[in-house]
């Protein structure tokens, strides 16, 4: 029988935080002990579409593959390479605008954010879902594990590959969203009405980074926004928000339910035993993945060799099928 394969990817865009981590790579990692066909690429022909210094994005690249490593990837078990050293990926690119109407682009929810943020904004950057499609559909990825903010991106590349097999016959394998049913989107902790992300708009001082030192990350989670009341439960209520998201920490970190962690906290006087034992959990799972990412980044010449194992293997299923694409197209 086939086996599913599974396609991700995570742009080199600044250090990873603890929302990539528990919404997306945690995934990664687990999927890797299932009878799976696994591949995680670092999107860095994503990144360009805002980031635009050569070394910060050369440094990033390797320090994401160093954490990619460190957080349990196993190039054994997965294909793990960076975006830009398989040529197939631009190429698929530009064959799918072709097909792609350009309205599709201009209601996706991220462009329409980023769009607000920024003074000036590359072609590239409402280009990005097409790109991402390309990466998801040459591998026939069955299944993409991702945070929820990605999910409207996973749906259109849905369409454009439906899209692709209605104008020139069946091409694609139409891939499917997998989010996690906690953790999917983790919110900044000063600010737990938006979600935690390391890009150039957000409140840095609620970013779990799982480069931080021990200090800075108990002050960020003590710090952390609750409201002015003391019950320690889930709910969806806006002012519950800050409350809810270290319970929905605590919650996929433990793998406990909901009755069963709100239990814990049933005596609890106050917020401080919530964010102590959501500190404990947080520091728990990145001080041993720190230590080997040490490791990981001592050696980038290690790093590099496993990366373009990872590349020459994406290479062997991309590149026949942006040939397939190409042909199909009535490219000769
Ligand atoms: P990015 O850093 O934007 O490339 O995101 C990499 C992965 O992490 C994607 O699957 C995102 O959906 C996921 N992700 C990013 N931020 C969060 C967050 N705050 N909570 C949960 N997942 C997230
Ligand atoms: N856009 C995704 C993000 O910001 C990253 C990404 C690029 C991706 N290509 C992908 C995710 C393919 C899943 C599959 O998180």
């Amino acid at each position: 029988m086939k086996k599913i394969r599974v396609f991700s990817g995570i742009q080199p865009s600044g250090d990873m935080h603890l929302g990539n981590y528990l919404g997306a790579v945690k995934q990664w990692v687990e999927n890797q002990d299932k009878e799976k066909e696994n591949f995680y690429c670092i999107v860095d022909l994503h990144a360009h579409t805002i980031l635009r210094d050569a070394k910060e994005l050369r440094d990033n690249i390797r320090s994401l593959a160093a954490m990619l490593f460190a957080c349990g990837l196993d190039p054994n078990k997965s294909t793990v390479f960076i975006q830009s050293q398989v040529r197939a990926h631009a190429e698929a690119c530009w064959l799918l605008n072709c097909v792609t109407p350009i309205g599709w682009l201009e209601r996706m929810t991220q462009y329409k954010d980023k769009k607000e943020k920024l003074n000036s904004i590359s072609a590239a950057l409402l280009d990005y879902p097409v790109l991402q499609t390309g990466d998801i559909i040459l591998y026939d990825a069955n299944e993409v594990p991702i945070g929820e903010d990605q999910k409207q991106h996973v749906e259109l590349a849905r369409d454009i590959a439906q899209r692709f097999n209605n104008l020139f016959g069946e091409t694609f394998v139409l891939p499917d969203p997998i989010i996690p049913s906690v953790g999917a989107r983790v919110m900044n902790l000063s600010n737990p009405l938006s979600k935690m992300s390391k890009s150039f708009d957000e409140d840095e001082s609620g970013v779990v980074g799982l480069l931080d030192d021990d200090n800075s990350i108990l002050k960020t989670i003590k710090r952390a926004v609750t409201d002015s009341g003391n019950q320690i439960v889930f709910s969806n209520d806006k002012e519950n928000a800050g409350v809810n998201n270290l319970l929905g920490i605590y919650k996929v970190i433990t793998g406990k339910s909901s009755m069963q962690v709100e239990k814990d906290f049933a005596n609890a006087k106050g917020y401080g035993v919530l964010k102590e034992s959501v500190a404990e959990l947080v520091l728990g799972i990145i001080t041993p993945i720190r230590a080997k990412y040490k490791e990981y980044i001592s050696d980038p010449q290690e790093l590099d060799k496993l990366l373009e194992v990872g590349a020459e293997n994406a290479r062997t299923i991309s590149e026949p099928k942006v040939s397939e694409m190409k042909e199909r197209m009535g490219f000769i």
